[in-house]
């Protein structure tokens, strides 16, 4: 059983207007899974269907067995899957890091020895040990990303949706949170980030585009970035490697269809 299966999926926030259209797919343990399109392609209203936020309309979300059709099935569905947003000011509540994160783990009625632990945990999962009892206001913004991150896996989630949760980050911001996302994929936690970086999609398992709240596209990198017409058509370009793979081949360097860095290192080494 996969840890997350999305059936024929539709939603709308209004009538005579469908926001997600018959969206289906899977989500396997560890697996990382990057949703791109335009905007208003429909992305975060799928991510809260994702968790429950929303309903949908038509289809089923299956998480774990349980089905979003069942009103008493919620509660376990979003301790399944955590949601972390885009803006981390808004997601961090209380004034010392340690309670914020305990903040989730408390709702949910956890034991307080038990919070404890996975305070510790939570926290050295996003390597923020040194911080427990920091104000999170003097942290860096990739920090206080990563606390808001802690914060949803202090709850064990399964499936971590994060909603372009990079996008307010510095270049070095976007690498802690990269690794963080490595790391919780060899623990067997499903990853899907939503992301208008190429650069973070080329490193998934596999990528959804969106289109006007239907899946235009879906497969691993190389063949959603081998569509570079089609992706044009839907406002999206390719990772930077893609660009200068193409340069290159341009220029009569054949290095191929490369999509990624490794790749393109890869190519670039079997011709020098
Ligand atoms: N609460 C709402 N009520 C009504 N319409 C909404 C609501 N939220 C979003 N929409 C509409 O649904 C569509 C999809 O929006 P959504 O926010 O899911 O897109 P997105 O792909 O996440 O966009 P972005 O890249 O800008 O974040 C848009 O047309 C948007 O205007
Ligand atoms: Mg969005």
């Amino acid at each position: 059983m996969s840890l997350l299966e999305v059936k024929n999926v539709s939603f709308s926030y209004e009538k005579n207007k469908t926001t997600i259209k018959g969206v289906s797919f899977s989500v396997e343990k560890g697996e990382f899974v990057a949703i791109i399109g335009h905007n208003g392609s429909g992305k975060s209203t799928l991510a809260k269907l994702l968790n429950g936020l929303l309903k949908p309309s038509g289809g089923e979300i299956i998480v774990g067995g349980y089905s979003s059709k069942d009103k008493s099935a919620l509660f376990e569905i979003r301790k399944r899957v955590g949601m972390v947003f885009q803006n981390p000011d808004n997601q961090l509540i209380a004034s010392i890091v340690e309670d914020d994160i305990a903040f989730g783990p408390e709702n949910l009625g956890i034991p307080r020895e038990e919070i404890g632990e996975r305070i510790d945990f939570a926290l050295r999962s996003v390597g923020m040990e040194k911080f427990r009892k920091a104000s999170p206001e003097r942290l860096s913004g990739g920090q206080k990303q990563r606390i808001a991150i802690a914060g949803v896996l202090a709850l064990k989630p399964h499936i971590l949706v994060l909603d372009e949760s990079t996008a307010m980050l510095d270049p070095q911001g976007r690498k802690e949170i990269a690794e963080v996302v490595d790391d919780l994929r060899k623990q067997g936690v499903a990853v899907i980030a939503i992301t208008h970086y190429m650069d973070e999609a080329v490193k998934a398992d596999k990528i959804l585009v969106l289109d006007r709240g239907e899946i235009a596209i879906s497969g691993t990198p190389k063949e959603v970035f081998s569509q570079k017409e089609r992706l044009g058509e839907l406002g999206l370009e390719l990772p930077l490697a893609g660009i200068i793979a193409e340069k290159l081949c341009a220029r009569g360097v054949n290095v191929g269809g490369v999509v990624s860095e490794t790749e393109l290192t890869e190519a670039l080494w079997k011709l020098l």
